[in-house]
């Protein structure tokens, strides 16, 4: 763990242990340059505090680089919730007043919205106790509600966005996409992709996801232990982190990657080996800024649900023909020109 805090390039970290609900709060402040630090709550079981703590700094380096590259005025940060497999219904609720207890102290160091294990009902509660640096609530507690469609929709655009840059033609119909997690990204992506006449194909481990997924939309289910090798012209990763790896690159049997996980890449470098077998690879942070983007602009800045569209289509449409260019003339894989890009506008942001 020292080596995990000396290592990180962030700024701050923050742990508080909860008793009650065994559960380890970690809030990783990783750049204020750009504005506060903005980003999801994670809720999530990890083998060790460790893991937690990597996942909570690579989470939050993201995030400032995903406001980086889409112009907002945020920091990047993230937080995780280290709960056990055997939470109940009473500690977990009882852990977010906590939590939120624990954001409202922090002054405005660190906003927060929904992520992976976070609902809105839960925002919904964390609220109640830092009401001012809270996204994401119900719209009737004058919240925008599920980031979700909006997430969705920047993943579609970046789906185009490939379409064109690997067959010249924008049409998504008649293709083949494997989506990786039916949650509610994965889902809201999927129902896209169907109106358009894709050919939609879904994993996931979760019944729920499973049985919404199937019984609901009527795409068709791959088992986990096969989603890496189904054929397919787009995989798109809509759960977890780490699964572009040394293990999962030589089964892949697709054209491009573009999804909504966060931290696709298990290391910067297995970008390249992505590049060396002639897969498209859509940076992560890039392609699934659409829900933190809305759903912060919808709230502190008053933009209504359309302008947020309007954005999200733009800012993913010119930052991936970007990226997708400068990969091409300088020999690098598109991760690291999604870097420079977000780099670039650090730089040029925080001195001006
Ligand atoms: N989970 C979101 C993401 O990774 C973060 C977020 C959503 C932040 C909504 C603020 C509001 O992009």
């Amino acid at each position: 763990m020292e080596n995990l805090i000396k290592n990180w390039d962030g700024e701050r970290l923050v742990l508080a242990y909860d008793q009650p609900a065994n559960t380890t709060i970690i809030i990783a402040i990783h750049s204020t340059v750009l504005g506060p630090a903005t980003g999801g709550t994670r809720m999530k079981t990890y083998a060790n505090l460790n893991e937690a703590i990597l996942d909570a700094q690579r989470l939050a380096a993201g995030m400032t680089y995903k406001w980086a590259a889409a112009g907002s005025h945020r920091g990047g940060g993230k937080a995780v919730l280290l709960i056990p497999p055997d939470l109940t219904i009473m500690q977990r609720e009882a852990l977010l007043i906590r939590y939120g207890t624990e954001v409202n102290k922090l002054n405005g160091l660190f906003y927060t919205g929904p992520d992976l294990g976070t609902s809105t009902a839960d925002l919904d509660i964390i609220g109640q106790f830092a009401p001012k640096y809270i996204f994401g609530r119900s719209p009737s507690l004058g919240g925008a509600g599920d980031p979700a469609p909006f997430t969705a929709l920047g993943i579609y655009t970046a789906m185009e966005v490939t379409a064109e840059h690997l067959y010249a033609e924008p049409l998504l119909q008649n293709w083949r996409i494997v989506i990786q997690g039916g949650g509610s990204v994965g889902s809201n992506l999927a129902k896209m992709l169907c109106n358009v006449g894709a050919e939609v194909l879904f994993s996931d481990i979760d019944e729920n996801a499973i049985r919404y997924c199937s019984e609901e939309l009527g795409l068709a289910f791959v088992p986990a232990d096969e989603v890496y090798e189904t054929r397919c012209d787009i995989f798109a990763p809509c759960a977890i982190g780490g699964i572009i790896n040394q293990q999962t690159i030589p089964r892949f049997n697709c054209k491009a990657i573009v999804g909504g996980a966060n931290n696709q890449l298990a290391r910067p470098q297995d970008a390249g080996s992505l590049r060396d077998r002639g897969i498209l690879y859509a940076p992560d942070f890039i392609a699934n800024c659409g829900g933190a983007i809305a759903i912060t602009e919808i709230e502190a800045a008053g933009w209504t649900a359309e302008k947020a569209a309007e954005v999200i289509k733009s800012a993913v449409r010119e930052n991936l023909t970007q990226i997708y260019e400068l990969s091409t003339q300088q020999h690098i894989s598109t991760a690291q020109a999604a870097q420079l890009l977000a780099e670039m506008r650090l730089a040029s942001e925080s001195s001006s």
